[in-house]
Order: C-alpha cells, then structure tokens, then sequence
C-alpha cells in the first residue's frame, strides 16, 4: 500500500536525526506511558512502532517485551540502544507490519503503541490487531497527537502529513469505543499536547 511505504522512506530518513529531533518534545510521553502500563516483572509486553526505542529504558528489569517497527532504519537505532547496556527489560525487536502482527492470540498482557497509532495507514486494522494479541482484561495504551476537532487548516495540511510519515487525524476516541476497549484515563502529556489514553480489554 502507498502511505505504508511513504511511512518506510520517510522514516529512512528520519532515523539519523530522530532522537535530537523528536525525543525531547516525546520524552514525557514516554515515561507516562510506561508508568500508566505497571506492567510487572514476569509479564509481557507488546510495544508497537517502538521506532529508535527511546521508551525502552523505562520498563522494569524482569519485564519481557517484544517492540516492533517496520523501518530496519529505525531498528538499527533502538538495536544500538539495547547494545549500549541502556535498557534493564529484556527487549526482543522485531522487523514487522503492525497490521499483521506475527503472533498468536492472547500471547501478551498489555500493549502500548507511542506516537504511531496515527502514522500506521489503517489504525482500526492495528488496533484490533493489537487486541487480537493481547489477553482479555489486560491494558493497552495509547500516546498520540491527537486533534477531536481538526480545523480547516489541520485537515488541508492532513495528505501531506501523511505523505512525510508525521500521521493524520481521526477520531481515536470513536475508534476505541467501535473496538469496544474501555478507556480508563485520558489526560494531556507532554508541551505538543498529546493524549495519553489507558483503555482495558475486554
Ligand atoms: C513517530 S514514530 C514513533 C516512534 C516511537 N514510538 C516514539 O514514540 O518515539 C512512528 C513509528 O511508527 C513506525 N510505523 C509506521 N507504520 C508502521 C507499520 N505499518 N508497522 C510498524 N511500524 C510502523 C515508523 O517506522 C516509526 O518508527
């Protein structure tokens, strides 16, 4: 699909610049991210879009976690991180499309997907995806930019967006509700504003 692999150039050309880039304006995201999560040690844990791997370091020691993204330029980032001693979990990267995701059902107990549930080109496909993986009753959290009413501006601006690989706006709110996920806390993080949503499986 196109936008799939506007997203894999875009990112190419990203990932030599995009911890001085993008990490700081994300950074508490992050951290509240994996904070919201609690996952335990002994648990599992499915981080989609995981990128060059800043949120990584945040995870317990004893906390299993698979992250996954589809650029191997950005991989290669979160690769030499893991190589770098910086990150206590033990963190398996793989190579993969969250849209079809490479495990079977209810292998984990929760699952987070950071700044990338808006650049994925089908995000309801990801979602699911996600919940199909995840057992029942677990967390899935969600960190994004995120805009409920787009203006003129936002919306005109939108094609492109999407075409650099920076995301589009959708109502994520009326997503999780059609996924049938029960969002447990909303709130604003981070100066760019972005939601950190908590929602639970069913
Ligand atoms: C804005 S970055 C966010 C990276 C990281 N989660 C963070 O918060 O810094 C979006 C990431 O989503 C990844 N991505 C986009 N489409 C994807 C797909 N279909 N499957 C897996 N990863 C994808 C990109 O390669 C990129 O690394």
């Amino acid at each position: 699909m196109a936008t799939r692999k506007n997203s894999n150039i875009a990112y190419k050309i990203y990932a030599p610049v995009y911890d001085r880039v993008f990490a700081p304006t994300f950074a508490e995201g992050h951290t509240r991210m994996v904070e919201a999560l609690d996952a335990q040690p002994g648990e599992r844990v499915l981080e989609v879009g995981v990128g060059t791997g800043i949120s990584l370091r945040h995870y317990v020691a004893g906390v299993r976690v698979d992250a996954l993204d589809f650029s191997a330029a950005m991989l290669k980032k979160a690769q030499k991180r893991l190589d770098g001693g910086e990150v206590a979990a033990d963190v398996t990267l793989h190579q993969m499309d969250a849209h079809k995701l490479e495990f079977i059902d209810d292998t984990f107990d929760h699952a987070v997907v950071a700044h990338a549930i808006a650049v994925v080109a089908e995000p309801d496909v990801v979602l699911r995806e996600m919940m199909r993986v995840t057992k029942p009753g677990g967390r899935l959290v969600i960190v994004n930019h995120y805009k409920e009413v787009p203006g003129k501006l936002s919306r005109a601006w939108d094609p492109v967006r999407r075409r650099i690989g920076l995301g589009k706006n959708f109502d994520l709110l009326q997503l999780l509700q059609e996924c049938g996920l029960q969002v447990v806390s909303d709130d604003i993080v981070n100066r760019i504003k972005s939601r950190l949503i908590v929602t639970r499986l069913p």
